[in-house]
């Protein structure tokens, strides 16, 4: 694992944005794994820039989304699907057609799991995989103890992870108590991992992650198997790393 040490948050998006754009340019069919979250708004938000400036265009790009909460119709604004077409989607010259998100209202959830796994393999794998760091070490919504030989499934979310969310609902109760993710399995079969970590709130999660064991209890730490990963961390994410 490479680790970029950079200032503070708007720095780790420009650099995050920089590498993916690089990206963008360099494939013909670019194919982009994304995350939703408090962590990539920044990203997205230069990426809109990057397109607006003519540096990037999207019209080749195809997108895969890590997770959906169950339940949630793609228009609610409380859907990964809604922030996605709110953050980024809508902005650039993406094509609906490449773009893929778990649906989370879907009457079969095993067979959408099984569909969701087949588009991403029909598209060749993922490129780049952005990803966000749970507190528990979270990667998707695989929460501690999912096997690392899982693929897309669905989860029962951890009240911690259901807490942390809240803020995006009215209410705790609000927030679904389900969701649909890729799993480690899936996310490690992505040719190149971007992990994204900021703040001081992240900082003992991304200490264990990298001084701590490859341990099912703590997902994150798979990550270490992954001959392609880069962490973006700011100074407030790396107080405990020496
Ligand atoms: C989001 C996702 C989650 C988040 C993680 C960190 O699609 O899969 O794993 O990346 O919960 O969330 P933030 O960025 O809000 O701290």
């Amino acid at each position: 694992m490479d680790i970029i040490r950079v200032k503070n948050y708007q720095t780790m998006s420009e650099k995050a944005c920089g590498y993916l754009v690089d990206k963008i340019q360099a494939a013909q069919k670019p194919v982009l794994g994304l995350a939703t979250g408090s962590t990539p708004e920044g990203l997205y938000k230069q990426l809109i820039e990057k397109y607006q400036e003519g540096a990037v265009s999207f019209k080749d790009v195809s997108t895969f989304n890590l997770d959906e909460y169950v339940g949630l119709e793609r228009k609610d604004p409380n859907s990964y699907h809604y922030y996605m077409n709110e953050k980024l989607f809508k902005h650039v010259d993406l094509s609906i057609e490449n773009v893929h998100l778990p649906n989370g209202a879907a009457g079969d959830l095993q067979q959408e799991c099984r569909d969701y796994e087949a588009s991403i393999k029909q598209a060749g794998d993922v490129d780049v995989q952005i990803l966000g760091l749970g507190l528990n070490g979270h990667i998707g919504f695989n929460e501690p103890g999912t096997p690392f030989s899982s693929r897309t499934h669905v989860v029962d979310l951890d009240e911690s992870t259901r807490e942390a969310n809240a803020r995006f609902f009215e209410s705790k109760a609000d927030v679904p108590t389900q969701a649909i993710t890729m799993g480690i399995e899936s996310i490690m079969e992505s040719k190149e991992i971007v992990l994204l970590v900021s703040g001081a709130k992240k900082a003992e999660a991304l200490a264990r992650l990298i001084n701590g064991e490859i341990s099912e209890d703590f997902p994150a730490s798979v990550l270490k198997q992954h001959p392609q990963v880069t962490i973006i961390a700011d100074e407030e994410a790396c107080v405990h790393i020496r």
